[in-house]
């Protein structure tokens, strides 16, 4: 016990100390009791003792990680150490050997996916023939608990570091989407270790994993949804308006929504199995039906294959190596009983999110939120299906309710006011750009803007044409440039349109003007950088190598930003 003037002491201590020292402070602590207990002497040595150089390196889609590897950087210079920060596709992969202290920030995508960004860093560690035996490392991941396979990538990365001969000098941390508070004490425990001359912290504050608070999920009424294809096309491209009093976005976020499964394709379930939808089971410790189960948690469509082998365990017979949906594998790998069907549902995964870029602006279309969503659609043994989440919102009617959430994105924000911005957004890549240039005309910057958009065909699906003309008459938009690919007998495509103004697309990037595509990444993003590295050489004249470091400088600078899907 303390006595009264010490515990006071304490207590002020504590009350005027940030949350950062707290969790030091905690740290520090641990140690003092640990060395008492006749371990090694505590020395927390000042940087110049300890270790002075670090490199962070991160792995990023959506900025968060790079948002957490200068903050980490600035608190290791605070702290007198000297910190390099690295984004991953400018990594230079023969550095790996040479470093001693290495802190990968890094974020999972796709189905469990490493960002694009990242991929060689990635796929390196999975090669053979190098030791790293002076490195010592921590890894920062990030992730989202509704994705089935949470941090994957930051554990991937996190032993294979281990597999070729590092040293974990703190454990992997892995983060929710409220990932701050866990990262900061990751932070504080690195840096504790750095001081501890790179030597695992001998009693690391423990991170308490708090049970995540999630992410923020709105229930708002849909004010409108309208198919903005003209009858004859070949597509569905829905505007969708929700209301949003009080909700804070910035143009360039997007929105994540969580669809359900069609109740008819639930019924199909369990009908064929057997089983009572009505029948109440327990999910995540709630009681619920089998039906809202299906319908609402649970992913039944084209299942991964590390679920079709669980399927398989569970019905006992061989499935080869394939994806499939629920109803598929019950007819043609029935369940032999409801019980068996149950034991299937705590192998199912959740339903995973997925991501609209909102397309209305906070200044102009006050108290309501705009997205555009692309009805997606394939064609399976001569069956056309539709992507769930997109045909889920395409049946959305006025004063249905949508659950969703915000998923800022800060590597994807117009620039000031005057700078100004060329936007490459064909299809539904147009989404953020009409949140800019809306934003833009509220708010009357004096930047320049064009516009390059396409799609199939001018009279069925210039999506916002009157908008966009709208623009171009009162000088918001300072020029636009169409592609329509299947109104020509040559495919015209916007990288065609690039081209064909090469030589003002170059005058706009020499006087700074910042680039923004939007859109597909495969093909579009991949032949639109290659058509901008061209104009780069061709018209700067300069060779391959150098229109590279141009782009390179320009992402640098964030005059370069990619938003693709
Ligand atoms: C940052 C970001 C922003 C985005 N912004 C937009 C936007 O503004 N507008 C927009 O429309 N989209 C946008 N997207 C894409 C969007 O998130 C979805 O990926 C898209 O709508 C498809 O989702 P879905 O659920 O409809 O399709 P899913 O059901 O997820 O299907 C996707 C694909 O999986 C395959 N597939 C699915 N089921 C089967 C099956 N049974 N058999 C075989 N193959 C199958 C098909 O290839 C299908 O095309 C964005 C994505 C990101 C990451
Ligand atoms: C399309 C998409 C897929 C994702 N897939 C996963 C996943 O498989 N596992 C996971 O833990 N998180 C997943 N996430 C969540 C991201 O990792 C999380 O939002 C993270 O904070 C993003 O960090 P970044 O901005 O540095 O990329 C996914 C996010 C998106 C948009």
């Amino acid at each position: 016990m303390l006595g009264e003037a010490k515990l006071k002491a304490l207590q002020d201590l504590i009350n005027s100390a940030t949350q950062d020292e707290i969790i030091w402070m905690n740290g520090y602590l641990s140690a003092v009791v640990f060395h008492a207990a006749g371990n090694r002497p505590l020395e927390i040595s000042p940087a110049k003792n300890g270790v002075n150089k670090i490199t962070i390196v991160y792995g990023t889609e959506t900025g968060n990680s790079k948002k957490l590897a200068t903050t980490f950087a600035a608190k290791a210079k605070k702290n007198g150490i000297n910190a390099k920060v690295v984004g991953l596709d400018q990594y230079k992969l023969t550095d790996l050997i040479k470093e001693e202290y290495l802190f990968p920030i890094i974020s999972t995508h796709g189905d469990g996916e490493p960002p694009v960004a990242a991929r060689k860093f990635y796929d390196h560690l999975f090669t053979n023939g190098y030791e790293l035996g002076k490195l010592k490392y921590s890894v920062l991941a990030l992730g989202d608990t509704s994705y089935p396979l949470f941090c994957k990538t930051g554990e991937d990365i996190d032993d294979q570091l281990q597999k070729h001969g590092g040293s974990r000098i703190l454990p992997l941390q892995k983060c929710d989407v409220d990932y701050e508070e866990d990262a900061n004490a990751w932070f504080t425990n690195a840096l504790q270790a750095l001081h501890q001359n790179g030597n695992a912290a001998a009693s690391p504050s423990p991170i308490i994993t708090k049970k995540s608070s999630g992410k923020k999920t709105y229930t708002r009424k849909v004010l409108t949804n309208i198919n903005l294809n003209d009858q004859g096309s070949a597509k569905e491209t829905y505007h969708i308006e929700i209301e949003a009093e009080n909700i804070d976005y910035l143009p360039g976020d997007s929105i994540g929504v969580t669809p359900e499964n069609p109740l008819s394709i639930v019924e199909s379930v369990t009908r064929l199995a057997g089983i009572d939808k009505e029948n109440i089971v327990n999910y995540k410790n709630e009681p619920i039906t089998i039906q809202e189960l299906l319908q609402k948690k649970l992913n039944i469509f084209y299942l991964p294959e590390r679920v079709i082998k669980k399927y398989a365990e569970i019905v006992q017979q061989d499935i080869p190596d394939t994806r499939m949906d629920l109803l598929d594998l019950l007819r043609i790998y029935p369940v032999k009983n409801p019980a068996q069907l149950k034991e299937v549902l705590t192998m199912l995964e959740p339903i995973t999110p997925r991501l609209y870029s909102i397309a209305s602006s906070p200044e102009a279309h006050n108290g309501e939120l705009h997205i555009i969503v692309a009805k997606n659609y394939f064609d399976i043994n001569n069956e056309i299906k539709y992507g769930l989440t997109s045909d889920f919102l395409s049946h959305l009617k006025v004063n249905n309710t949508l659950n969703f959430y915000l998923h800022p994105n800060a590597q994807f924000r117009l620039p000031e006011e005057d700078k100004d911005i060329i936007m490459i957004g064909p299809g539904t890549g147009i989404a953020p750009f009409r949140s800019f240039i809306a934003q833009r005309d509220s708010m009357g910057t004096s930047g320049k803007n064009w516009l390059f958009f396409g799609d199939q065909h001018f009279i069925t699906d210039f999506l916002y044409q009157t908008e966009i003309q709208n623009w171009l008459e009162t000088g918001v938009l300072s020029k636009v440039s169409v592609a329509f690919s299947r109104d020509t007998k040559e495919k015209v495509y916007v990288q065609h349109k690039m081209l064909k103004e090469a030589g003002l697309f170059y005058e706009w990037l020499e006087s700074g003007a910042y680039v923004y595509l939007c859109g597909t990444k495969d093909p579009m993003s991949i032949d639109v950088e290659n058509t901008l590295l061209r104009i780069i050489e061709e018209q700067g004249s300069r060779s391959k190598e150098e229109a590279l470091q141009y782009l390179d400088q320009m992402k640098e600078d964030g005059r370069y930003m990619k938003d693709v899907y």
